[in-house]
């Protein structure tokens, strides 16, 4: 199955529950390519992406917070490093991988769940979260760990989103007018 990217938008939700089918090779390198092709700042290689299929070690980093338990049931994972030195767009670029990547994942007949690993508001919890993840992928201290998504077939067929109105969230030619 393979989607255009509106229907993709239309379909996905997070998905936090797993089948054991492996993803094939062929897919796992269209998740790939979706996050290689996403764009950067300034064209800048700012994030970079560690690919995750031991399942003893999704087991492990499924304990990086108390939110991403999903992840031992995943297939796969990829986690989003960040990388503050090269671009002042670090959290942007990371960011939008990850959506790229929701997306494809989507298109292919995957489920995808968002594990939030950097945390902007209280930095020791961030770096707490982020130093376990450091330490069980090797990942140099200078670089900083967004996200963990997990990726695997749904177990569920969770209904179509309900969403709050359009009026919330969008205003026309100035903020408050709709
Ligand atoms: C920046 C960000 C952080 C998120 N962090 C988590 C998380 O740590 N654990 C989790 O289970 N879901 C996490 N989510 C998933 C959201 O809770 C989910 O996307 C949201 O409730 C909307 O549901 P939907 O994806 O089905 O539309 C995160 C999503 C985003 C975009």
């Amino acid at each position: 199955m393979n989607m255009d990217v509106l229907a993709a938008i239309q379909k996905r939700r997070e998905i936090t529950s797993f089948k054991e089918t492996p993803i094939s090779d062929t897919d796992l390198n269209k998740l790939t390519m979706a996050l290689y092709l996403s764009p950067t700042g300034n064209n800048l290689p700012s994030r970079e992406f560690i690919v995750i299929t031991n399942k003893p070690l999704l087991a492990q980093l499924s304990k990086t917070t108390p939110y991403m338990q999903w992840l031992e049931q995943a297939a796969a994972g990829i986690v989003i490093i960040g990388n503050e030195e090269l671009s002042k767009y670090w959290l942007q670029d990371a960011s939008i991988a990850g959506g790229y990547l929701w997306l494809a994942a989507t298109s292919l007949g995957l489920g995808a769940a968002w594990g939030a690993v950097y945390h902007s508001e209280d930095h020791s919890e961030s770096s707490q979260r982020e130093n376990y993840v450091r330490e069980l992928l090797d990942i140099p201290a200078k670089l900083r760990v967004v996200a963990i998504l997990g990726l695997g077939y749904s177990a569920i067929d969770p209904p179509p989103k309900e969403m709050y109105s359009q009026d919330t969230v969008f205003h026309l030619n100035s903020f408050g007018s709709q």
